[in-house]
């Protein structure tokens, strides 16, 4: 999507809101004993509550409202039976529509208490997302996404899954530019134009880099299982800073 007038920022800006809310209440009833299937019907309850609909559901028949991938699950975990225990590194991904109009975020948090290294690699994490959202101006290649976030995971030992990255959003949940890689690649050339609507989201892991399926056809988990760690904003391109659509 490509914002052109204020109804359309207003529109974006209004489920940026309902979205960024959804994963502070999920993130914030993070507890050791909640199943995930909990933390779910919590986040959903307040989408609907918001007359939004939930992405995964109606555009990818995901089994749930949200994601919700612990530790060494990089991403589309399906909420469950699981519960969450001391010490766990909880993903929410919260991505939903309004008046045909959608976005999407996502977070990590820590059940306490988590170990010095899943807090590092958070830290790392949230500063890649952080730099990435600091380059990014039309005019520039879409490489600088890559470049910022690869030079961070970099400096702390971590690596980028290579299979997972930011995409256009608006329209619809993904749309182009489809893969926005996290890796510095000459091949993402796609010029940063102002209004363009997309995401960033950093995932780190140590190990591989890379990410397989499990069984139930959904969740992706690290090949070597070591712990995976994901932020994702919503933004809107200008000629200047981002607009963080998915910023409390
Ligand atoms: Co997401
Ligand atoms: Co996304």
């Amino acid at each position: 999507m490509t914002i052109y007038t204020d109804d359309q920022l207003q529109a974006l800006m209004r489920i940026g809101k309902i979205v960024a809310t959804t994963l502070k209440i999920m993130q914030d009833a993070v507890r050791p004993g909640i199943r995930t299937e909990e933390l779910n019907e919590i986040g959903a309850r307040y989408l609907y509550k918001q007359g939004a609909t939930p992405a995964p559901i109606a555009d990818y028949q995901f089994p749930a409202e949200t994601c919700i991938s612990i530790n060494e699950e990089a991403a589309h975990g399906i909420p469950g039976r699981r519960v969450v225990r001391p010490g766990d590194l909880v993903n929410i991904d919260v991505s939903a529509e309004l008046g045909g109009i959608y976005a999407d975020t996502g977070g990590t948090v820590a059940v306490p208490t988590a170990s010095r290294e899943a807090e590092r690699l958070m830290q790392h994490t949230r500063a890649a997302l952080d730099a990435a959202c600091h380059v990014v101006t039309a005019g520039k290649p879409l490489s600088v996404i890559g470049q910022a976030v690869e030079s961070v995971a970099r400096k702390g030992g971590y690596k980028v899954i290579r299979e997972l990255g930011g995409h256009g959003v608006g329209y619809s949940l993904h749309e182009e530019p489809r893969n926005i890689p996290n890796f510095h690649t000459r091949s993402a050339r796609t010029q940063l134009v102002n209004g363009m609507v997309l995401t960033i989201e950093p995932f780190l892991t140590r190990g591989s880099a890379h990410i397989y399926e499990d069984e139930d056809g959904w969740t992706l988990r690290t090949t070597h299982h070591t712990l995976a760690c994901q932020y994702e904003h919503t933004v809107v391109i200008t000629r200047g800073k981002p607009i963080l659509v998915t910023a409390l």
